[in-house]
């Protein structure tokens, strides 16, 4: 499980600047962290997870003096939200930090001391662009037009002031290198080209200190008591300090290297930039990986306060239940992509995957059980090559949802499990256990039933890290006893047989009661939903199969993506063809900022005349799928080389 040399599992979120109310996309990553630490805890690997809050900076400050308080009182009553949404949310983790902690203040100052000693931060004046909403400076090239913050779009400050700095510059040909060699360690891999890209421009030294004068709600510096410790540079480090370096260093020694941060896309740079610089001026060694997934976006907006999209996760998970709201997100979101959230599409897969896949299959064991066993587990009799078939397909989730877990494509590993369901429902179609009762074939009806209760334990265990809650009261119902219901573990999970026969079962009614879908399609009588004609489709316009093929379609993958200049809608792409580098220019700017679609494994046409489109060749035309103001990119669903034929 990434931690090829080490047995233990160290793995962090970001820690949630405590002024902001947490929201579905904070939730997410938290979440994930937490299902990921379950599944390591269910194979037996010694596991530390981290989360926390990151307490200073300007807002906080202005926060306070708004409130009038002191800023350690605002974090204080601050912090609760995310405490209370954590334990609400059944989050396993094992420490909750705070960069207001004493023990991580302390090893923070001794960090900066000690690097400061090694002159590896100096004093310096600065002058340049400060945005004092993101707390960070840029060059002018970094602006966008209008002196605009690159990261949120407000207006930057011009800011002359001395400052200390950490002599970052020095390690970017090291930072390249380890990237390049080191494949695992940002991921996925367009993230990692991003990094690349970055590091491509030269890399100045950071900024570490904020004069009190203007900003005074930070870890003050050891060696110069004017200046506070950038909120960045000390909100990176509560990922040692919170397992113990400066303080512990058997604790440290246990789990460091982290195997995964978890961070969302937008807090790439400082993590795969500045972190690594900071640990290698530490002279420690490199977390396994760094992990950026994508957005929760509504609709194709970022959630935020002042668009009015947040959606708050209690509201959720009151309404529908913390386990479906787990469920959702971690199904929903293939790794690394953004995802789009609404109610509409929550309540649909709720529906079919939980309430009539899941939740059905449950009911009917449970029923037959009851009706015609006596309550208990039957003792199965003769297994057929049914019976064989669908053991085989259980066992292959079980490996199915280990790979996602190693592979980081958790949405997978779920949906396979979800394919089990599925399957397991059709057994018991095909095998009619109610025939069977009927006609007295007691041991064929043994058999089934106990397949089809067996197979639901060992999917109730592979989905238990998701949905912590409903899948104990599901492996409670088929009798197991209480210590294995909210306890499952692998070695169980890959073997047949383990439900005793004669065990009585429990029914605990419907899982998942099926959502009614909203008001507004309630309103519409059935009989007014118009059923679609189907009409024959003319034969004007038709191709010859010999003529589609004429087009060659083929897999590409995105290397690098800029904006035309002058040109609002246009993306210039260097795509891998099959080993063969092209360029084409796409109208995709208003939908993908370039950074979004390099690493993107995409369909193009390859056989096209060249073409200049605003003076630039291009060598091809890549597919998008288009509705009204919405447009996607098709994408290739696994990895496959590039260059391959579609069609
Ligand atoms: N305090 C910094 C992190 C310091 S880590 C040493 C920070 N905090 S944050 O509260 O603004 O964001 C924390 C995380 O929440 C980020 O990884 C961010 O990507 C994630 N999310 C915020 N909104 C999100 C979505 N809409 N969707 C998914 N995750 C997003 O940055």
């Amino acid at each position: 499980m990434n931690s090829e040399n080490k047995n233990s599992f160290y793995l962090t979120t970001p820690i949630y600047y405590v002024n902001d109310k947490p929201h579905i996309g904070h939730s997410y990553t938290t979440l994930l962290a937490d299902v990921l630490a379950r599944y390591h805890r269910l194979m037996g690997t010694p596991t530390f997870f981290l989360t926390g809050t990151d307490e200073h900076g300007q807002k906080v400050q202005k926060a306070a003096d708004q409130n009038k308080i002191s800023p350690k009182e605002h974090c204080d009553r601050t912090v609760v939200r995310f405490k209370e949404l954590w334990k609400k949310l059944e989050i396993t983790d094992d420490y909750f930090i705070r960069t207001t902690d004493e023990s991580h203040k302390a090893v923070v100052r001794e960090i900066l001391d000690s690097l400061h000693k090694k002159n590896l931060i100096y004093k310096a004046e600065y002058k340049g662009c400060y945005c004092v909403t993101c707390e960070r400076f840029f060059t002018e090239k970094d602006l966008k037009e209008g002196r605009l913050c690159p990261e949120c779009g407000r207006t930057v400050e011009d800011i002359v002031e001395s400052n200390y700095f950490f002599r970052m510059s020095q390690y970017q040909e090291w930072l390249v290198k380890y990237i390049e060699d080191n494949p695992g360690f940002i991921q996925p891999d367009f993230r990692r080209n991003e990094t690349l890209g970055f590091l491509r421009k030269p890399l100045e030294d950071l900024c570490v200190s904020r004069p009190k004068k203007r900003m005074s709600w930070g870890i003050e510096l050891p060696f110069d008591s004017d200046y506070v410790c950038y909120v960045w540079f000390d909100a990176l480090i509560n990922y040692i300090t919170g397992i113990g370096y400066g303080t512990d260093p058997a604790k440290f020694a246990k789990w460091w290297p982290a195997n995964y941060h978890l961070i969302g896309k937008d807090i790439l740079t400082t993590h795969t930039v500045y972190w690594p610089t900071m640990l290698k001026a530490l002279e420690l060694p490199m977390p396994k990986t760094i992990f950026a997934h994508g957005w929760w976006l509504i609709g194709t907006d970022k959630m935020s306060k002042s668009l009015g999209n947040v959606v708050n996760p209690l509201d959720m998970a009151e309404k529908y239940g913390v386990d479906a709201l787990r469920f959702f997100l971690m199904s929903e979101m293939s790794l690394g992509q953004d995802a789009s959230f609404s109610e509409e599409i929550f309540v649909t897969r709720f529906n079919s995957n939980l309430a009539n896949d899941l939740g059905n299959l449950l009911s009917r064991v449970m029923k037959m059980i009851i009706k015609n066993a006596d309550g208990k587990i039957p003792s199965p009799g003769k297994d057929t090559g049914e019976e064989t078939e669908l053991r085989k397909n259980v066992f292959s989730s079980v490996n199915s949802m280990r790979d996602s877990i190693v592979n980081m494509k958790l949405d997978r590993g779920i949906e396979a499990v979800m394919g089990s369901v599925r399957a397991v429902n059709k057994y018991f179609e095909k095998s009619a256990p109610w025939k069977l009762a009927s006609e007295n074939n007691a041991d064929r009806l043994a058999t089934v039933l106990y397949t089809g209760a067996e197979s639901l334990r060992i999917i109730s265990g592979l989905l238990f890290p998701v949905m912590p809650g409903k899948m104990c009261e599901l492996r409670r119902s088929l009798g197991l006893p209480k210590g294995l219901c909210g306890n499952p573990d692998m070695q169980g999970l890959e073997k047949w047989g383990l439900l005793g026969p004669g065990s009585e079962v429990v029914d605990i009614g419907p899982l998942f009661q099926r959502i009614d879908l909203s008001e507004k399609t309630k309103q519409q009588p059935a009989e007014k939903v118009k059923v679609p004609e189907v009409k024959p489709v003319p034969a004007e316009g038709l191709v010859a199969i010999d003529e589609f093929f004429k087009t060659k379609l083929r897999t590409a993958k995105v290397l690098s993506a800029e904006k035309v200049e002058g040109a609002d809608k246009l993306l210039k792409l260097q795509i891998d063809v099959g080993g063969e580098t092209r360029q084409i220019v796409a109208g995709i700017a208003q939908f993908y900022k370039p950074e979004e679609i390099i690493g993107k494994n995409i369909v193009v046409v390859s056989n096209l005349k060249p073409a200049k489109i605003r003076g630039i060749e291009s060598n091809g035309m890549l597919l998008a799928a288009k509705d009204g103001k919405t447009l996607k990119i098709i994408t290739v669903d696994g990895d496959i080389p590039t260059g391959s034929s579609v069609g």
